[in-house]
């Protein structure tokens, strides 16, 4: 069988996932694995109809395609997002359609079902056949039981498309609605005062819902805010992957991003990202965003700040997007003070949230309130400090040094008062009854006592 890997490293042929691919193809020589590199040539393949057509007609004369990427701030990389919007910009949706599809990602599993969730739905989209997932962490091919698996993930796929396999869709087609947003006036203007409002967007088009629920957000405000423009800032590509950045956040690009980055948007106090739904995302230009925006590596650069979003476009109906964005804002440690679209289809209802939410984002923004991260942040913020504590961090020592100045390398096994308690308590609950009046009574008044002493002295 013909099989065609669209390859979404940047880094081409030095890509951590390609080794994987390499090793399907040793174990699996009766098939054919042809190698296309998405998103280190997206350059050339957006521009280049040839490079394009060539791509598309593989695929068309194809059994199957395996999309190999690796995992990028919860997604695919940027350049490989521009891919799969050339698809259909392009019209070349036919010659995936029914072909088998499967989805192989290397990373460190933060985030990998975010990126897993959103190629099944563009696979759903095209009418391919999803045979399913693999999701490696980044050193697992040089485990042998990990290969096995893999090996395993292979021949499944391999076996769907011999035998044609009935396989089912997870998600539905979008629906959107047919609504011109008509704004309204702004009545009653929120005073900032000293705080810095900046709203980001990708597209400079004022004649779009978008561009007008902007305008009316933006007229919310006694002073005007911001409005950038990601298109004006002359961003000369997507993150390669070099990690040039994780010795001391100097970034491989000289094109000013981190400059952008660290003068407008590190110094505002209110942040707010607006953008429209494309396919099920934002754009590739707000992934390029987010990709670009790595320098940091893994430390949060919005701390303390008010975030939230303005999407034209169905988001209830992606909650994998939601999920994302909610996540990328607690690991900034921002606050996450909500989202306004377009979806209600009534111009007075977009009037009124746009208005409420410039009044909450600086009414919290003046108490100084960041509501508690969720799982998103907590057990996304363990994963970063597990790696840069352990394997990463030699890689990562920007990373290192800020997570040891700020304790966040805060391991259950510093705490001395709870290992002792541990030990003393493990020792006591070996006396039966001890043990007995602990499971019993003791555990509800136990757990509760610590709280009552607080309410007491309130
Ligand atoms: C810009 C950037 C963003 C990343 N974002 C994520 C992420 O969100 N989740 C994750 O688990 N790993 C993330 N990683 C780690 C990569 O997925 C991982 O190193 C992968 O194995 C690289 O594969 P490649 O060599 O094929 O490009 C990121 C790496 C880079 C450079």
């Amino acid at each position: 069988m013909k099989i065609i890997v669209l390859n979404g490293s940047p880094k081409g042929q030095m890509s951590v996932t390609m080794q994987s691919v390499h090793f399907i193809r040793k174990k699996f020589p009766r098939h054919e694995l042809k190698i296309f590199d998405i998103s280190q040539r997206i350059k050339k393949i957006e521009k280049d109809e040839t490079a394009f057509q060539e791509i598309a007609e593989e695929v068309r004369s194809s059994d199957g395609i395996l999309w190999a990427f690796p995992v990028y701030v919860m997604l695919v990389p940027s350049q490989y997002k521009r891919f799969i919007e050339l698809i259909s910009e392009k019209g070349a949706k036919d010659a995936f359609k029914n072909k088998y599809a499967a989805v192989l990602t290397t990373s460190i599993h933060y985030f990998d079902h975010t990126a897993h969730n959103y190629m099944n739905a563009v696979c759903d989209d095209l009418n391919m056949k999803y045979a399913g997932s693999f999701s490696a962490e980044m050193h697992d091919l040089l485990k042998e039981q990990e290969r096995k698996r893999l090996s395993l993930f292979a021949e499944d796929f391999f076996e769907a498309i011999e035998n044609s396999v009935p396989t089912s869709k997870s998600h539905v087609p979008l629906i959107y609605r047919d609504f011109d947003y008509i704004p309204g006036d702004a009545e009653n203007k929120v005073a900032p005062g000293s705080k810095k409002i900046v709203i980001v967007t990708d597209s400079g088009d004022s004649q779009t819902n978008l561009g007008r629920m902007i305008r009316r957000f933006s007229e919310s405000f006694s002073e005007p805010a911001e409005v950038i423009c990601l298109g004006e800032k002359n961003i000369k590509g997507g993150c390669l992957g070099c990690i040039h950045c994780g010795y001391d956040n100097e970034c491989a690009y000289h094109d000013k991003f981190s400059e952008f980055y660290n003068t407008k948007l590190k110094t505002a106090d209110i942040l707010v990202f607006a953008g429209t739904i494309r396919d099920r995302y934002l754009s590739w230009e707000w992934k390029q965003f987010f990709d670009r925006s790595f320098f940091n590596n893994h430390v949060p650069s919005y701390a303390g700040k008010q975030m939230g979003f303005i999407i034209s476009g169905p988001l209830g109906q992606i909650p994998g997007l939601r999920e994302v964005l909610e996540a990328y804002t607690e690991l900034q440690q921002a606050n996450s003070a909500g989202f306004v679209t377009d979806e209600s289809g009534d111009s007075a209802e977009t009037d009124a949230l746009l208005q409420g939410f410039a009044e909450r984002l600086v009414r919290f923004s003046g108490k100084n309130y960041v509501r508690p991260r969720t799982f998103l942040g907590v057990g996304g913020m363990k994963i970063f400090r597990d790696e840069i504590w352990g394997k990463l961090r030699f890689v990562f020592q920007a990373d290192h040094r800020f997570y040891k100045k700020h304790g966040m390398y805060d391991f259950p096994h510093k705490n001395f008062k709870t290992r002792i308690t541990n030990a003393a308590m493990m020792l006591l609950t070996m006396i039966p009854a001890f043990r007995k009046e602990m499971y019993g009574k003791m555990m509800k008044q136990k757990m509760i006592e610590p709280h009552q002493k607080v309410l007491e002295k309130e």
